[in-house]
């Protein structure tokens, strides 16, 4: 196995950080991979709002239910879908953005805004967008890691072939 395709399998959700700020290039790197995340008919109806306002990242746990990844870390990146953008393209920018981190020595983890007109007031979100996602993101400490709940279901419980069943 090359070496791209083992760092996709070994991302992780990692939820405690490094206090340190992300270095300027390091978060510009990163929000250059989310926006060159391919989306339904290349609209790119998005929008990325950096969270690092101590007040702000705590304002904003009050949108989540597990919200600890983002009490730890120094930033958050929120996922603003814009008018006619899609939930999957959503799901596709925070992959690119948490392998990017990956691959640039940060670790993340993604986070559900349950209540989002919560998030759209601490946000300052126009009408019309909407945020429901979240990736906490910094530096790992040597103690950060994944939680214990790992590992996946076997790809014979999850591959059928031409029709569903087997
Ligand atoms: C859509 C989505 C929402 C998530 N929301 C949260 C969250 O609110 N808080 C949290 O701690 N982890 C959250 N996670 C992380 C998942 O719990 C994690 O990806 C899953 O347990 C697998 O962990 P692993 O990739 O480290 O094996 C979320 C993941 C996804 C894909």
């Amino acid at each position: 196995m090359n070496d791209r395709y083992k760092s996709i399998l070994a991302l992780r959700a990692i939820r405690t950080f490094d206090d340190r700020a992300i270095d300027d290039a390091d978060l510009d790197a990163v929000l250059d991979a989310a926006r060159w995340t391919g989306s339904s008919k290349n609209t790119q109806n998005w929008a990325f709002i950096v969270v690092d306002d101590p007040r702000q990242k705590d304002r904003l746990c009050g949108a989540g239910d597990f919200m600890d990844p983002v009490r730890n870390a120094p930033a958050v990146i929120c996922l603003v879908q814009e008018p006619d953008g899609y939930e999957f393209d959503t799901g596709r920018l925070a992959q690119n953005i948490m392998l990017a981190a990956d691959a640039l020595g940060l670790s993340s983890c993604p986070v559900t805004l349950h209540r989002e007109e919560i998030a759209a007031e601490v946000l300052g979100l126009p009408d019309g967008t909407r945020c429901r996602y979240g990736i906490a993101i910094g530096y790992p400490t040597t103690t950060s890691g994944a939680a214990k709940m790992g590992g996946r279901r076997p790809l014979v419980e999850l591959v059928h072939r031409n029709r569903y069943g087997r």
